[in-house]
């Protein structure tokens, strides 16, 4: 049985499904396609750093706009100073988030200087940051980590165990050392371990590309809730999908016009917003998601070889006005 909830403490989180923070892809418009979609408990902004949080960078400012209509929503935060940390806390509260998160997963070079999955190198240090956090921070907390720095290092188990006893209210963990970056595979049994180790929900990440996935998660490692991520940028519907999967034992596939629907409505969207990397999002989520779509070859090409966002726009009309003529879709 899929959980129809997740609860972390007064939080009802329905059904028990959670977008993955993904930097440059969970923004706000793309947050509220998953919304519109349907199927999506709960949804997460791309990674803020808490250094410029507490600067009031513009740019790092813009990572935790939202809109009303995407409540619920947790902030991800990530940094190594405790002080900092809790000072960035505090205003995410005040923004009007429902849940902070503290980022213990990215694995990039210039994140791990200072917080991301280098934090489960120096589990003193970080110990400072969750309680800091925690003291700050009055809504619900919870961490998303990988599995430990590398396969001598698994500290999933101890972390959690650490993150519960500070006041953490929940835990993602994506199975993967930092030093395998996204190669391999997730390794399940270490979310089962997590799981067995503490009294805290415990959410599953990591390799979710069907509904079956998402039950066979739950079914082998006993999670509260499944996290997803890159699917959920080749295909939007997997959350509506699960729930139908669920409900029913199958799952719609979406045909060509609610492909197109769903493309040039997220590329009306950026281009309204006006954003300056609006063309570069345009690119890679045209080259994600035409991966299902009949001559995405031939589409991905049109897409990148476009100079501003409007070209984009016409040549995804034209590309799918075609299609349909072609195949009297
Ligand atoms: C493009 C991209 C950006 C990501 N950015 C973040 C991030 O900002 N914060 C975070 O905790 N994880 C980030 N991740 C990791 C995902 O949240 C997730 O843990 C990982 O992709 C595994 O889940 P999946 O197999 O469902 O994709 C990112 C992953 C990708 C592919």
């Amino acid at each position: 049985m899929f959980p129809a909830e997740l609860r972390i403490r007064n939080l009802s989180i329905r059904p028990a499904t959670l977008l993955a923070p993904m930097a440059g892809v969970t923004d706000t418009i793309f947050r509220r396609v998953i919304r519109s979609l349907g199927g999506c408990g709960l949804i997460m902004t791309e990674f803020a750093s808490a250094e410029g949080v507490t600067r009031s960078a513009a740019k790092t400012l813009r990572y935790l706009y939202f809109d009303q209509d995407e409540h619920p929503i947790a902030a991800q935060l990530f940094g190594a100073n405790p002080e900092v940390m809790a000072t960035a806390a505090a205003l995410v509260e005040d923004l009007g988030f429902d849940q902070i998160d503290i980022n213990l997963g990215c694995p990039a070079k210039k994140v791990v200087k200072c917080g991301g999955s280098g934090l489960l190198k120096d589990l003193r240090q970080l110990e400072q940051v969750l309680g800091a956090v925690r003291v700050a921070a009055k809504i619900p907390m919870t961490i998303k980590m990988r599995s430990g720095w590398d396969e001598a290092n698994i500290v999933a188990v101890e972390v959690a165990r650490m993150a519960e006893g500070i006041g953490v209210e929940a835990v993602a963990v994506h199975p993967r050392t930092r030093t395998q970056a996204y190669s391999g595979q997730a390794d399940w049994s270490i979310i089962a371990r997590v799981k067995q180790a503490v009294k805290i929900p415990v959410i599953g990440n990591g390799d979710i590309r069907v509904p079956q996935d998402a039950e066979r998660m739950i079914a082998e490692t006993g999670c509260d809730a499944v996290m997803i991520g890159r699917t959920a940028a080749t295909n939007p519907w997997i959350f509506r999908q699960m729930g139908q999967y669920f409900a029913t034992g199958h799952y719609d596939e979406p045909n060509e016009t609610d492909r197109y629907r769903l493309l040039s409505g997220y590329f009306r969207s950026l281009v309204a917003a006006d954003l300056p990397d609006a063309i570069g999002k345009m690119k890679q989520f045209a080259c994600w998601f035409t991966h299902g779509v009949r001559n995405g070859g031939e589409l991905r090409h049109e897409v990148h070889s476009a100079r501003i966002p409007s070209e984009v726009l016409e040549r995804v009309d034209s590309f799918f006005t075609r299609v349909a003529d072609a195949y009297g879709a």
